[in-house]
């Protein structure tokens, strides 16, 4: 119960020592507010702090939405002697009447607290009502929505509804949240025009204050009359003096380094049709059934240890993130089930083709109807996404999404069979070992490292997306390198020098029957 109680109210208390570094952090920087609110105040160790660092500060607010930590707090303000009273509210964020109580406040206003470490998601699956009312706060649609971007942080909500209070007057947001929650916060402050005069991230250590295995951080955003600026200064605690780094939006999208941005400008891909399109591997959300594992002769066993007897058509040599981050990419013990060569292809007539590979899928039908994301609804049975020609593409250059490495690795094929990725892998497809050999070599560059450099956030789960990726436009970097010649001689074979529109449709018709080929 008290774990579940734990996620559902991302219950992680900041203890005292670091709700008064905090403060003094803010003290530091020349924060003196008039009024502080704790919005979800717990225990009451920032707000104490804060009350402590701010004598001046006379509206005192703490909201919390738990009644026990609402009467521990209200202990401990009782054995004090501060000369200002403070109010408490045993309310919960997403309901409280916020627009009143801010009317009535002074500036300067300093918002200080630690809100819930708790995604939607994660609440879903409790089945929790702990949310916003109205939930898709980046207005996603489609595919994104179903797939998982528009799975969010509570706090992230929260910190940009503070934004919002913030905006119009003099005051500071003082927030410790994960770090990718701070940027993405800061992004939208950036791109929705509710921009600080000055903003910054310190870094905490998650494990040390809250046992939490996560980057983390205090979010500062201070809102005044000054110019407003697009970009946050990074620090590696809350005592450095100086920044490591500065991150910012440029150009309407959030960059690492925002100095060095100007530098890799040039090789950014400005086209909407790309000689080379970034792809990732199959996504089945069902490795127990799907994924199966070979002794070296023709036998196979999946994840729950069932021996299993299929025709090996629709089996491909795969291989996990892992082992493209390490570069072994040779050859795999592991086999995926391919059941379809394009997305929605109908499955049917493998009861015909493989009827052992059909009697194996039925007979584990329930577990694949168990897939709980909505792009399986209306599927034909068996379905699986990202896959299409490329797939089969017999030579990829191919990356790791959640390893914290830039390689690129060349894969060719095993067994006569095009090598398949998991969905966290990204990849070229190729037609020949040349092609594949080329773009590695262009994508291991110190010049492309330096690109990507200037957008990845190594703290972020997934540090290495498609978004990522297809920000380099190959042919500018082939130029840079001076390697232009072998690019273009490249692009001439594949016919792409350049197509109309017919003779794209006939490649891409061309390419799906090898898909289909494969499977006939
Ligand atoms: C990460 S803890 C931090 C507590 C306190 N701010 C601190 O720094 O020690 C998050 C707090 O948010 C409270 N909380 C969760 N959902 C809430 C909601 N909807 N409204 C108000 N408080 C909430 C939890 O009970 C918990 O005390």
């Amino acid at each position: 119960m008290k774990t579940k109680q734990k996620l559902e109210f991302g219950d992680f208390q900041t203890p005292p020592a670091l709700a008064q570094a905090v403060c003094a952090l803010l003290a530091r920087r020349g924060v003196s507010p008039a009024t502080i609110i704790e919005p979800t105040c717990g225990e009451g160790n920032l707000l104490i702090a804060a009350i402590e660092q701010f004598p001046e500060a006379r509206q005192l607010y703490g909201l919390e939405i738990n009644s026990e930590y609402i009467a521990r707090v209200e202990q401990k303000l009782q054995v004090r002697t501060d000369p200002q009273s403070v109010r408490l509210m045993n309310e919960s964020f997403f309901r409280f009447d916020w627009e009143s109580l801010l009317e009535t406040v002074a500036d300067p206003v300093l918002v200080v607290g630690n809100p819930p470490w708790v995604t939607n998601a994660e609440l879903g699956s409790i089945d929790s009502e702990n949310l916003p009312r109205k939930s898709n706060i980046h207005r996603l649609k489609g595919i994104d929505a179903l797939t998982g971007k528009s799975n969010f942080d509570i706090s992230e909500w929260m910190l940009i509804q503070i934004l919002h209070w913030l905006s119009p007057r003099r005051g500071t947001l003082a927030m410790l949240c994960k770090t990718a929650v701070a940027r993405k916060v800061l992004s939208f402050a950036w791109r929705e025009g509710l921009c600080p005069a000055q903003s910054s991230i310190w870094g905490i250590n998650a494990i040390k204050h809250f046992n939490a295995a996560v980057d983390a951080c205090l979010l500062l955003c201070e809102f005044s009359n000054e110019k407003q600026s697009p970009f946050a200064d990074v620090y590696i605690d809350l005592s450095a003096e100086h920044p490591q780094s500065r991150i910012g939006l440029r150009e309407g999208q959030i960059v690492a380094d925002f100095d060095g941005y100007e530098v890799c400008k040039s090789l950014q891909s400005l086209s909407k049709q790309p000689a080379f399109v970034w792809r990732s591997g199959v996504k089945h959300d069902c490795s127990s059934v799907m994924e199966l594992r070979s002794d070296g002769k023709a036998n196979f066993v999946n994840k729950a240890g069932v021996q299993v007897e299929i025709e090996p058509t629709h089996l491909f040599p795969m291989l996990k993130s892992s082992q493209v981050a390490k570069r072994e990419t040779e050859t795999s013990e592991n086999f995926m089930l391919i059941t379809q060569c394009s997305v929605g292809q109908d499955t049917s007539h493998i009861q015909h083709t493989s009827p052992l590979t059909w009697q194996y899928l039925q007979s584990n039908r329930a577990r694949l109807s168990e897939r709980r994301s909505t792009i399986y609804r209306n599927q034909p049975p068996f379905a699986i996404f990202g896959v299409g020609d490329y797939s089969f593409a017999p030579w990829k250059v191919a990356i790791s999404g959640f390893y914290k490495k830039l390689e690129f690795a060349v894969v060719g094929s095993y067994l006569g069979k095009p090598i398949v990725f998991d969905d966290t892998v990204y990849f070229l497809p190729c037609r020949t070992r040349p092609e594949a050999d080329l773009l590695a070599s262009l994508l291991n560059s110190n010049l492309a490292k330096k690109f990507f450099s200037t957008f990845v956030f190594w703290d972020a789960k997934r540090p290495i997306t498609v978004d990522l990726l297809k920000r380099i436009d190959m042919q500018k970097l082939a130029r840079e390198l001076g390697k232009q010649e072998e690019f273009a001689e490249c692009l001439r074979l594949r016919g792409m020098a350049p197509l109309t529109g017919v003779a794209k449709t006939r490649r891409r018709a061309a390419s799906v029957q090898v898909g289909k080929m494969l499977f006939d």
